[in-house]
C-alpha cells in the first residue's frame, strides 16, 4: 500500500477545564484541566482529537510523494489512515481519498479552508446560548467583559488637528441616515412583486458583460467585486411575496430570473429561524438572501492567494450595503447577519461548504408598525 499525508492539516494543543468536586474536596481550586491535540484538515468534515504520536507520524509524511509502506502496518498508521490524516492508495479508504482530491483542486490557502470549515455552525441557537451567557443585554456584557475599547481612537500625533468643514447634506446622506438594521418586519404583510423583484435586480443582477475570450465572462453589476469576479450567488427564501410560491430559489444575475429549488425538509418558517440560528427577528422578513461565493470562480484567478477568502467577505460586505441601501431607497427595512447556522443552509440548497458555503444572510421587507425587538435609531431617522 502506498500513502500519503493529507493535503493540509493543522495541529492545535488545546487545553479545556470543567469543575471537578474532587478537586475541591482535596483543597484544589475545583477546576480540572485537560490537554489534548486537535487536527483540523479542511477535508475532513469536522475536528479530530489526536494523540502526540499521531501529530509526530502524520508529519513524517509528504502531502505530494507517494510512500510505500512496509506490512503489516502498524497501529498508528492505521488508526491515521481511518481518520483520513494519511491518505492511502487502497479502495478501503477511497472516500478519505476522493474528499482530499476534491479539496486539493479548489486550490484553497489552507488556513483561509480551516477557518471557513470550522467557523461553521450546525443547529446553534445563538440567542439562547447568548442568553444562558449573560451576554445579550449591554448590562451583561459589562457584567462579563467590563467596558469596551472607547468608541473612538485618540492616536498621539504630530501636529495641530486639522478641522475639516462639513459639507450639506444631500438626498444620498437622507438615504444613507435613513439606513438602519431592521429587527422588525410586518409578519402579515407581503412584499409586493415588483419592489422585490427591483430589489434584486439592483443588488444582483447583471447589467452587462463581455466575453474576455472563449469561456472567460466578466459580470458588470452595480457593487464592486475583487477581481471582476462576481463569485457570489445569493439563493433566497421567499416567505411572502406576492404572487410567488413561498420556497427556496437561486437567482439568475443574466436573466433577472428565479430558479425554483426543492423545498427543505423542515417547514419555511422553521427552517428560516433555524437558519438564521434562532434570531426569530430576522427570520420573520419577508425575504432572505444566502449570500454564497463561488469558490472556485475566485480561486480561478486568486489560486492558494492569502487575499482570496478576505476579498470574497469584502465583496458580501459591499453586495449587503447596496441591499441596506436599495431598501431604504424602497421604504423596506433590511438586515445582514454571520451568525447563520451554516450546516442547515447547504443542506437545504445543496452547498458543498468549501466550494459554495454561505457567508452570511440577508433580508428585506415591510417593517411593522410598532418597535418590539430594539433597533439603533438614535437620530428617530425610523421610528
Ligand atoms: C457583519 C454584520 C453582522 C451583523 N450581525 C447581526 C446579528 O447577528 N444580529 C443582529 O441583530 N444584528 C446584526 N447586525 C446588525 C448590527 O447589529 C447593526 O448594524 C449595528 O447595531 C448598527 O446598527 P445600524 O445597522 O442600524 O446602524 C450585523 C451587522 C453586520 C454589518
Amino acid at each position: 500500500m502506498k500513502v500519503r499525508r493529507c493535503t493540509s492539516v493543522f495541529f492545535e494543543p488545546r487545553e479545556s477545564s470543567r469543575f471537578d468536586l474532587g478537586s475541591l474536596l482535596s483543597g484544589g481550586n475545583g477546576v480540572m484541566r485537560e490537554r489534548c491535540w486537535v487536527a483540523l484538515a479542511p477535508h475532513l468534515d469536522g475536528e479530530l482529537r489526536v494523540s502526540e504520536e499521531d501529530v509526530l507520524a502524520t508529519g513524517r509524511y509528504s502531502p505530494e510523494e507517494w510512500t510505500v509502506l512496509d506490512e503489516p502496518v502498524d497501529e498508528v498508521l492505521l488508526r491515521l489512515l481511518a481518520c483520513g490524516l494519511l491518505i492511502a492508495d487502497a479502495e478501503v479508504h477511497g472516500a478519505h481519498c476522493l474528499a482530499d482530491e476534491r479539496y486539493r483542486g479548489l486550490h484553497w490557502w489552507p488556513l483561509a479552508a480551516v477557518t471557513q470549515q470550522a467557523a461553521r455552525w450546525n443547529a446553534v441557537d445563538s440567542v439562547e446560548s447568548m442568553q444562558r451567557l449573560g451576554t445579550d443585554t449591554v448590562a451583561g456584557l459589562l457584567r462579563s467583559y467590563g467596558a469596551p475599547p472607547s468608541a473612538t481612537l485618540e492616536r498621539k500625533g504630530v501636529g495641530a488637528d486639522v478641522p475639516l468643514m462639513r459639507a450639506e447634506t444631500s438626498e444620498l446622506d437622507a438615504l444613507m441616515e435613513r439606513r438602519v438594521t431592521c429587527r422588525n418586519f410586518d409578519s402579515e404583510r407581503p412584499l409586493e412583486q415588483a419592489l422585490f423583484a427591483q430589489m434584486l435586480q439592483r443588488v444582483f443582477s447583471a447589467n452587462g458583460s463581455i466575453a474576455q475570450s472563449e469561456g472567460v465572462e466578466f459580470l458588470k453589476k452595480y457593487t464592486p467585486s475583487g477581481g471582476g469576479l462576481h463569485a457570489t450567488e445569493a439563493y433566497l427564501v421567499v416567505q411572502r411575496v406576492e404572487g410567488i410560491d413561498p420556497g427556496l430559489y437561486h437567482y439568475r444575475p443574466k436573466d433577472h430570473a428565479l430558479r425554483p429549488l426543492s423545498p427543505p425538509t423542515l417547514p419555511l418558517a422553521e427552517f428560516a429561524c433555524e437558519a438564521m440560528a434562532g434570531q426569530h427577528w430576522f427570520a420573520q422578513a419577508p425575504v432572505l438572501v444566502i449570500y454564497a461565493p463561488r469558490i472556485t470562480r475566485s480561486h480561478w484567478k486568486y489560486r492558494n492567494h492569502p487575499k482570496a477568502y478576505r476579498a470574497l467577505m469584502l465583496d458580501v460586505g459591499h453586495l449587503s450595503q447596496t441591499l441596506y441601501l436599495s431598501a431604504t431607497d424602497l421604504g423596506l427595512g433590511a438586515f445582514v447577519t454571520a451568525a447563520i447556522n451554516e450546516v442547515q443552509i447547504e443542506q437545504a440548497f445543496g452547498l458543498p461548504a468549501l466550494e459554495e458555503g454561505p457567508f452570511a444572510v440577508g433580508g428585506f421587507g415591510w417593517r411593522a408598525l410598532t418597535q418590539e425587538i430594539a433597533e439603533f435609531d438614535p437620530m428617530g431617522s425610523v421610528w
